[in-house]
């Protein structure tokens, strides 16, 4: 049987009004209902200028992070009885503008983001550009850095952070930690320009350790973690204590017998 819950939504037009202000909406909610089924539903019934944004609807591709009973979260996997059996307060996520209503202005978490060279950075230009081998990594130096791969940069931690809250020019912990991502990553060479970045005023130091960003990452990144090792690295590559990095070995196509090919799995409907 459904269950009337009253959904209160911060709306917000920048165009238009001069303060945001809070709507109701009351719709019927059965179980397994999401947060975000719910928005849809206040659109098609209720009130077709709500905005927000969404994509995957899975929890994958990170653009329905909002602000759900005052706790940065994703939309879609968000179960609406899981948090609630009767009110349901719904914001844009904090520390961002507002474009309209739920759609918080990411901008500046990406130009962050794109200021920490966040790719892989080689000198070795020949081997990039006429690829003769693979730069082989052990178990080992993979774990370093795999669980920060896992981000999807959804921005749930910036809009936890006390430190992006109180100073909107801290890089903050999505980019710090892929900042770190790339700098453990064995087959970087970048590590000294990021560091230059991220050591700097509003850098990696400006981290409070409040952890906030860890307990709200919906994918278990835990950018704490990875602000602090990075922490660690910088202090004693200052005292001069940091052994060098050990880089990726290049090793060469594979002899022998080559590997299987594997066919693509037939098609299940008519062509
Ligand atoms: S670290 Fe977690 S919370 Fe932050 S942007 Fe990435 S996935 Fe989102
Ligand atoms: S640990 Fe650092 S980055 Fe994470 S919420 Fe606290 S101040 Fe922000
Ligand atoms: S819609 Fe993609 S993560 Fe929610």
């Amino acid at each position: 049987m459904a269950t009337n819950i009253t959904y209160n939504i911060r709306r917000f037009d920048p165009e238009k009004d001069e303060a945001p202000r809070w709507q109701q909406f009351t719709l019927p909610v059965e179980p397994g209902m999401t947060v975000l089924d719910g928005l849809h539903w206040i659109r098609e019934n209720q009130d077709a200028t709500l905005a927000w944004r969404y994509s995957c609807r899975m929890g994958v591709c990170g653009s329905c992070a909002m602000l759900i009973n005052g706790t940065p979260c994703m939309a879609c996997n968000t179960q609406i009885l899981h948090v609630t059996d009767r009110l349901l307060t719904v914001a844009p996520l904090p520390n961002f503008n507002v474009i309209k209503d739920l759609v918080p202005d990411l901008t500046p978490m990406f130009e962050t983001h794109a200021s920490i060279f966040p790719q892989i950075e080689r000198t070795d230009v020949q081997e990039m550009e006429n690829p003769t081998a693979e730069y082989i990594q052990s178990t080992e130096e993979l774990e370093r850095y795999l669980q920060f791969t896992y981000c999807m940069k959804c921005g749930c931690c910036i809009a936890a952070c006390p430190g992006s809250a109180t100073d909107r020019e801290y890089l903050g912990p999505m980019p710090l930690t892929q900042a770190y991502r790339y700098n453990v990553d064995t087959r970087d060479d970048g590590e000294k320009k990021r560091n230059g970045v991220v050591s700097r005023a509003h850098g990696v130091f400006s981290c409070h350790y409040a952890g906030e960003c860890s307990k709200v990452c919906p994918k278990g990144v835990d950018p704490a973690r990875a602000i602090q090792l990075m922490k660690k690295e910088l202090v004693l590559g200052y005292l001069r204590l940091k052994g060098a990095k050990k880089p990726a070995k290049l090793v060469g196509p594979p002899t022998g017998e080559a590997k299987p090919k594997i066919e693509a799995p037939a098609f299940t409907v008519e062509q």
